[in-house]
């Protein structure tokens, strides 16, 4: 699981954990990464998860990854990419295209490469029957701040979500990507959000409220279960109703 460190990636490992699955935590930030390992072993006794610190968007991650997911030899069912951010925006209206090619670089390596590095490091370890999710956004479809790069990356990660269910079909393996909406306690907008836009995110639910890390840990799980073995190369809107699926 990457980004297991804070939010929906946290809350994803949680609910792995319960099923009494091994859990590898990944992130960058050691000491959240560490509190994070600490908070599920003292919710759920028995907890088997490890933390390891990487940056998912290094290429030398792939094989540490890889070695450790080796070492525990346990079949590696599931490989959930929760890793991502947000990018500083980079829209100036100046003409200088620097601060937008800083953004839209900075949103494909936190968003895009991340995935990659982490689905095709591991894919030789990945049992036949296994599942892969990776992480969009309700920013896919609309758009997003800035000049468009974390809209944009995100919609990159479901045309990779289609090729690897066409090449991973033959082997059992489903791939299938999670497009959330608003979600609360999560650290992707630097804490919290202004009020006022808070608010009128909720507003466009359907639902009348944000949606929680756990909502989404719970499909990120039904998609690695056996009752989701079927479903593969969708991209699953989950927003409260913030926008109607098709
Ligand atoms: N919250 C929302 O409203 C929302 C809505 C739509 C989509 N999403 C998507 O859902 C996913 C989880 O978001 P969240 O809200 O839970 O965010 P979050 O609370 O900020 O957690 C992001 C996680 O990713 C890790 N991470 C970031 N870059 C990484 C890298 N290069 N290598 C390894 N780990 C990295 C972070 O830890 P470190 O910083 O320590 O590495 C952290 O564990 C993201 O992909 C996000 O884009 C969230």
């Amino acid at each position: 699981m990457t980004g297991a460190s804070a939010g929906i990636g946290k809350a994803t490992a949680k609910r792995f954990a319960e099923n009494d699955d091994k859990v590898i935590l990944i992130a960058r930030q050691e000491k959240r990464l560490a509190q994070a390992a600490r908070e599920i072993e003292s919710s759920v006794p028995g907890a088997d998860v490890e933390p390891l610190v990487l940056d998912m968007s290094d290429a030398e991650s792939a094989g540490i990854l890889r070695d450790r997911a080796g070492a525990a030899e346990l079949p590696l069912g599931g490989l959930l990419c929760c890793a991502g951010a947000v990018p500083a925006p980079g829209d100036n209206d100046d003409g200088d295209v620097g601060p937008a090619l800083t953004e839209w670089q900075e949103a494909y390596r936190s968003n895009v490469m991340t995935s990659v590095v982490a689905v095709e490091g591991l894919l030789p370890l990945m049992t036949d029957g296994g599942s892969i999710v990776l992480y969009s956004s309700i920013a896919a479809y609309r758009g997003s701040g800035g000049t468009g790069g974390y809209g944009a990356a995100k919609a990159a990660l479901h045309s990779y979500v289609h090729t690897l269910a066409t090449r991973l079909g033959p082997r059992g393996i489903s791939a299938n990507a999670i497009a959330p909406g608003y979600v609360a306690d999560t650290d992707l907008f630097g804490g919290s959000l202004p009020a006022a836009r808070e608010t009128m995110l909720v507003r466009q639910t359907a639902l009348g409220r944000a949606g929680a890390p756990a909502d989404v840990a719970e499909l990120g799980f039904y998609l690695c279960s056996k009752a989701g073995g079927y479903l593969t190369s969708q991209i699953l809107q989950l927003n409260g109703g913030s926008s109607h699926g098709v």
